[in-house]
């Protein structure tokens, strides 16, 4: 890559997202030599700090055995500079730092810097520090590039006030939405794996595919977030952003090309052709406390208010309308203080067309993202010896066992790293924003209105009774059975 003099301003960099995620994101890739070679990052946010301070928090998560040296040179680049958010002359001063660091990196002349504005900042902020960006420090000159992240509105009325207000401001190819599933190294795997092999791409459509499912399940509660949570539930949490996000790379054609506008417009098609969900058509959930009593219920925590009809859990049915999916059902299903923590994509196939072999399972192709990034076919087999009965078995690429000395980078660090380079393919185009909400909105509505009350179930368990249930109905998911289970190879 060419060696572009680049700024790169951290807001919030006294926060809890900068420190556990921004700051070792940016020190990953300076680690393996991918940062730009002239580069200055400077930590904005209200409260004053020493640099002392301000470099103890910024390392605070870069974890146990890192090499000291490496950390005192990546210091070297980051500064801090204690400022509001609302005041324009806090960021005439910004601009100043930002020129003066610049004059030091010998910029070969004019025109070719870039400047990262990273918002680390709740979404109520946006706005001004935005408008002060771009009356105070913004500078034609050079590429800008403006790095937000979810929660975009509420609903869609509130995204699209959102979206106008920062798009009157920023021109859409400088802002860059994080959804930083899209960042997941089996996220980003989708694309590869299904437009790179002959054999998933030829079943991939409704001839061949029963049903979908993508799940989301995490073994912990809202603790010490609850009065924020509360707010949105986790259809605005996971499932409006990160799960239709990987729902329209797993439905999407091929795009004409890689180019980001090529892979964002085929993701859109698809979020176009999904009608908004039904009540009707989904299963709502609160978590009460863990049997045992040693875990609290939602409602046990002191922000959340007594009458919350918040959804910790949430599984719906929806259907992409167009050829290549009419009459698949997808699943979504999400929750907090669950059994397991996991998050996978399960296609399920369509039973064999004229079987030698009665009573056969269905072949599933499941792509879990984490935890033990894999991909495993559950595939039939004779059962090996002498024995004719069938069994499932599955072809297994599990890349802890296939890969030995790869070390898979954090989201953030791959979506850093897209945004030095100008690529978008992993952000959030506004049209695709657009869209997701138009699909959750009226439900959402819905449930406040009517004040629609979630089933209870129990913390750490599988979910509200009926939960799987649901799935075979609704969907004819069929189980294998109960004596297959598949674990990810030590
Ligand atoms: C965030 C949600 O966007 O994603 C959290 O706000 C959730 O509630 C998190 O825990 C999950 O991300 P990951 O990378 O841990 O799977």
């Amino acid at each position: 890559k060419e060696d572009v003099p680049t700024t790169i301003v951290v807001f919030g960099a006294s926060g809890d997202l900068a420190k556990k995620k921004t700051f070792p994101a940016l020190f990953h890739l300076f680690q393996r030599s991918l940062l730009p070679k002239r580069l200055s990052i400077i930590g904005y946010a209200r409260t004053h700090m020493s640099p002392e301070e301000f470099h103890k928090r910024v390392t605070s998560h870069f974890g146990e055995d890192v090499d000291k040296k490496s950390v005192a040179n990546f210091l070297q680049l980051c500064t801090y500079f204690s400022g509001k958010y609302d005041v324009a002359d806090d960021f005439r001063s910004l601009r100043k730092e930002i020129e003066d660091r610049e004059k030091k990196m010998k910029p070969g002349g004019s025109g070719n810097r870039v400047h990262v504005y990273y918002m680390a900042l709740p979404p109520s902020m946006f706005v001004d520090v935005a408008t002060q960006l771009k009356n105070n420090v913004y500078d034609d000159s050079c590429t800008n590039r403006l790095v937000i992240e979810k929660p975009f509105g509420h609903d869609l009325k509130s995204s699209r006030v959102l979206s106008k207000e920062i798009g009157s401001l920023f021109e859409e190819n400088e802002i860059f939405r994080i959804d930083h599933y899209l960042g997941k190294e089996m996220v980003k795997n989708i694309l590869t794996l299904r437009f790179a092999n002959v054999f998933y791409e030829a079943v991939w459509n409704r001839h061949y595919i029963s049903n979908v499912q993508i799940t989301f399940k995490e073994p912990f509660g809202t603790e010490g977030r609850g009065g924020y949570f509360d707010e949105f539930g986790i259809i605005r949490d996971v499932m409006q952003n990160h799960m239709l996000q990987v729902l329209s790379i797993v439905a999407m054609t091929q795009p004409q090309s890689l180019d980001a506008e090529d892979v964002r417009d085929r993701k859109t098609e698809v979020l176009q052709r999904i009608l908004p969900i039904q009540l009707e058509d989904t299963m709502l959930g609160q978590y009460v406390a863990s049997i045992d009593g040693s875990k609290p219920g939602y409602k046990d925590d002191d922000t959340v208010p007594k009458d919350s009809i918040t959804p910790t859990f949430a599984q719906c049915v929806l259907h992409v309308d167009n050829d290549r999916w009419r009459g698949v059902p997808w699943v979504i299903k999400a929750g907090k203080a669950l059994n397991e923590a996991k998050m996978l994509i399960r296609i399920q196939y369509k039973d064999m067309p004229n079987s030698l072999f009665p009573n056969l399972a269905r072949n599933e192709l499941v792509i879990q993202v984490s935890p033990k990034e894999s991909v495993y076919i559950k595939t039939i087999v004779k059962e090996p010896g002498l024995s004719t009965n069938l069994a499932m078995s599955e072809l297994d690429l599990t890349y802890k066992t296939r890969y030995h000395d790869i070390s898979i980078p954090d989201a953030y660090a791959t979506l850093i790293l897209d945004v030095l380079n100008g690529d978008h393919s992993d952000f959030v185009r506004s049209d695709e924003l657009d869209e997701a909400w138009r699909i959750f909105t009226p439900l959402l509505h819905k449930i406040e209105r009517e004040r629609v009350e979630p089933l209870p179930y129990e913390y750490g368990s599988r979910g509200p009774e009926g939960a799987y249930q649901f799935v075979e109905d609704r969907v004819g998911y069929k189980r294998t059975g109960l004596e297959y289970h598949w674990e990810a190879p030590e």
